[in-house]
């Protein structure tokens, strides 16, 4: 049995995949006082561009090389490399080894716990989409911890280190809780792209449209952390605005009909909240719910005539 009460702040760690969440985790890590010792990636350039950024940190070009220069080794490739790479290692007693999928469960680590590492996932509930904007983006953030008592110990202070939220996560809850995360930090973003590139229907360019329309999704967030669920819930549907809700649809069906699916399946899961918020009369929402049905069963028709 391995003893990862051992891990501490001063227990060396090695990144193993260095894009925009090892470049990222390792730098916060190390602006936090922890000591990341090497970096390696698929391409030595990756590793470097890290490395440079971290004072006492060296690029390693062998994976194995650089596993073996730590106590504790995140490995932060694609999901589908984590189980691959992690074989490629040679693991000592003692070691630690992390990796930061939302997907991924610990299982893929059992050839390096037989060896005498011990196991644990460090999942950040964020977007990100470069190292810069990940360094950024870090405190506040929640992760997503599992592992043994000790490695949720060590992982849980060391998200607090870094100015996040550590939540425990039981191996069967991992996929909802991830679930949860993809929409809504990529499934949003797909709405942010639908709802920026309407704006091209009417002769103005999708950037334009992005640019005006972030703010509100940033207020929307701002509203959703201070009002909550069902709190956060606003616009035509929840006042009940049923002339102004047709006439999406009509304009909807007629200009981007692609998008009314959408548009439909988002407003029909909505309406419960507007209920539960208290500002939908039950009656009127049965009213909307049939007029966003029919407009959804005669596009339907449509796609399959
Ligand atoms: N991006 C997100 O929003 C996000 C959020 C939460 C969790 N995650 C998780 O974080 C992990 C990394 O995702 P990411 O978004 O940071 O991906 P990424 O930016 O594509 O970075 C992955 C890095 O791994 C390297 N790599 C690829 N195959 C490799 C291999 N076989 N051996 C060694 N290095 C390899 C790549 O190297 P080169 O640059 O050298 O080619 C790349 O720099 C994944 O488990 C993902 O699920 C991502």
């Amino acid at each position: 049995m391995t003893d990862t009460t051992r891990f501490d702040k001063a227990t060396t760690l090695a990144f193993i995949g260095a894009g925009y969440v090892g470049g990222s985790l390792a730098i916060a890590l190390a602006n936090a006082g922890y000591p990341v010792v090497a970096v390696a990636s698929r391409t030595f350039a990756s590793a470097q561009t890290v490395a440079d950024r971290i004072a006492g940190c060296t690029a390693v070009e062998s994976i194995a090389d650089a596993a073996n220069r730590a106590q504790f080794v995140f490995i932060t490739t694609p999901d589908d490399a984590i189980g691959p790479t992690s074989e490629s290692i040679s693991w000592t007693q003692g070691q630690g080894v992390a990796h930061c999928s939302g997907a991924a469960s610990l299982d893929i680590f059992d050839p390096a716990t037989r060896k005498g590492a011990s196991a644990g996932a460090f999942h950040p509930l964020q977007s990100f989409n470069s190292i810069d904007n990940g360094v950024q983006s870090v405190p506040g953030t929640t992760f997503g911890i599992e592992g043994d008592a000790a490695m949720q110990g060590y992982l849980s202070e060391m998200a607090l280190a870094i100015g996040g939220n550590p939540i425990l996560l039981k191996p069967e809850d991992k996929v909802l809780y991830h679930t949860s995360g993809v929409l809504m930090g990529n499934l949003l973003a797909v709405l942010g792209s639908v709802a920026s590139r309407i704006w091209e229907r009417f002769d103005h360019p999708t950037d334009e449209g992005a640019k005006a329309l972030a703010p509100m999704m940033k207020a929307v967030a701002t509203n959703l952390e201070t009002s909550g669920v069902p709190g956060v819930i606003a616009g035509p549907y929840p006042r009940g605005d049923i002339g102004t809700i047709r006439k999406h649809l009509d304009a909807l069906s007629a200009d981007v009909p692609e998008y009314l699916p959408l548009y439909c399946e988002l407003a029909l899961a909505g309406l419960p909240f507007a209920v539960e918020k208290g500002s939908l009369d039950p009656e009127r929402a049965r009213e909307i719910e049939a007029l966003v049905n029919r407009f959804k069963t005669r596009q339907a028709s449509k796609q399959t005539a």
